[in-house]
């Protein structure tokens, strides 16, 4: 892996285990379906670390040399054919590392006749399956499936933002993907989502073809004390002191949120001497607000006056259990239930905050920890 990583605060992208945070519970136990031929759903808000997990058990499972890992983010796909050519290039991208599964593949894609282009900014191929001359992409998943399955090696899918699927066209697309999963021995599907109504409408409703196909995971955020572990031995790896009070500050004014603590981390390693205090991450705060501002004002500009007070005031509150409960209404000002509701909607919809429900107590609180910040000050 890449040791040439200056900054080991990584805010994109996964770089093996000495920049990657704990996940110790969460890696084993995907470990284990894997290994048990359990497909499992992967579920939390945006920006946990569900790619970043995923991306650290493949590492983990291709060093071991146990499994051929392919993985595809269908977030971009609008329908069963574009999910087609997006799985197809997935697995064709993974061709040079495995070169006798590979020529196989090769072989085989190149029967449905794919027309490959490279993508001009990162000069890697992208496969489309040209339908009108095969029988249909329906034929063509199910001959991809079908050819991995007859290959001695195991076969891992992971398919990022799964819940994409439930936004295409063809009816009958959850149906037709269990039913060609379902048949599958050697290879395990690992479906990550964000949207976690959708996902769990999904795989929880008895009505819905992936009913209980799967096991259920929940990505927590990552334990504080393990993040503050984390934080100081990146500075002492590179020879450089970060105090407490630091390391216990970025931690609570980021929620343990990921990206939002890898982001501020890096910014203030980059900004910081040898010696990281207190008051050097107050300095990288106000600065990403500096930067940030004009995103939140636009912000501001989209939404409607009643769900901006809605936001603030769940930016104030952070954690709401009863956003139509008397007491957070008074508070804040707050005008009619109906009204609160309707921005609810809104606020969810535009992912501006989201409902925690694997909770005892479900709660709604703000996306973007950052301008969650922010509004408190305002
Ligand atoms: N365990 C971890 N330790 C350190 N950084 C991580 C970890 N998990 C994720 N990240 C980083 O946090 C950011 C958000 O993670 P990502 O996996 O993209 O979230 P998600 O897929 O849930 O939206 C990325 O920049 C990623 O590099
Ligand atoms: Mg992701």
């Amino acid at each position: 892996m890449n040791t040439e990583i200056k900054n080991p605060f990584l805010v994109s992208g996964y770089a093996g285990e000495n920049y990657f945070c704990n996940r110790k519970k969460e890696t084993d136990a995907l470990l284990k379906n894997v290994n048990g031929n359990l497909n499992t759903t992967l579920f939390a808000i945006r920006r946990v670390g569900k790619t970043g997990l995923v991306k650290h058990v493949f590492h983990k499972l291709e060093r071991q040399k146990k499994a051929l890992c392919i993985y595809t983010d269908i977030f971009a796909t609008k329908n069963l054919r574009e999910f087609t050519n997006t799985l197809a290039t997935a697995i064709y991208n993974k061709l040079p590392e495995n070169r006798g599964l590979g020529k196989k593949i090769t072989e085989f894609i190149k029967r449905l006749r794919p027309v490959i282009s490279y993508d001009p900014l990162t000069g890697s191929p992208e496969v489309s399956v040209d339908f009108s001359k095969n029988s249909g992409y329906e034929k063509t998943i199910q001959q991809l499936f079908e050819f991995l399955n007859s290959q001695n090696t195991k076969i891992v899918i992971a398919i990022d933002e799964f819940q994409q699927i439930t936004h295409y066209p063809e009816k009958n697309t959850e149906a037709f993907l269990r039913t060609h999963i379902q048949s599958l021995k050697n290879t395990v599907f690992i479906f990550c989502g964000s949207n976690h109504k959708l996902m769990y409408e999904m795989f929880n409703n008895a009505k819905r073809p992936f009913y209980a196909s799967c096991a259920n995971m929940n990505l927590d955020y990552i334990k504080t004390s393990d993040y503050a572990g984390f934080i100081s031995k990146q500075f002492a790896a590179h020879r450089r002191k970060i105090t407490p009070e630091a390391i216990e500050f970025i931690l609570e004014w980021t929620y343990c949120h990921t990206y939002y603590t890898q982001f501020l981390c890096n910014r203030l390693y980059e900004s910081a001497g040898k010696n990281c205090t207190l008051g050097d991450v107050l300095a990288v705060c106000e600065q990403i607000h500096n930067q940030e501002e004009g995103i939140y004002y636009q912000y501001r500009n989209m939404l409607t006056q009643s769900q901006w007070n809605l936001l603030k005031a769940v930016a104030i509150d952070e954690r709401i259990h009863r956003p139509n409960g008397k007491d957070f209404i008074h508070k804040h000002k707050l005008g009619a239930i109906s009204s609160i509701n309707r921005s609810i909607e809104s606020l969810l919809e535009k992912e501006l905050i989201h409902k925690a429900v694997n909770v005892p107590e479900p709660y709604y609180m703000m996306n973007d920890k950052f301008l969650m910040r922010w509004l408190q000050r305002k």
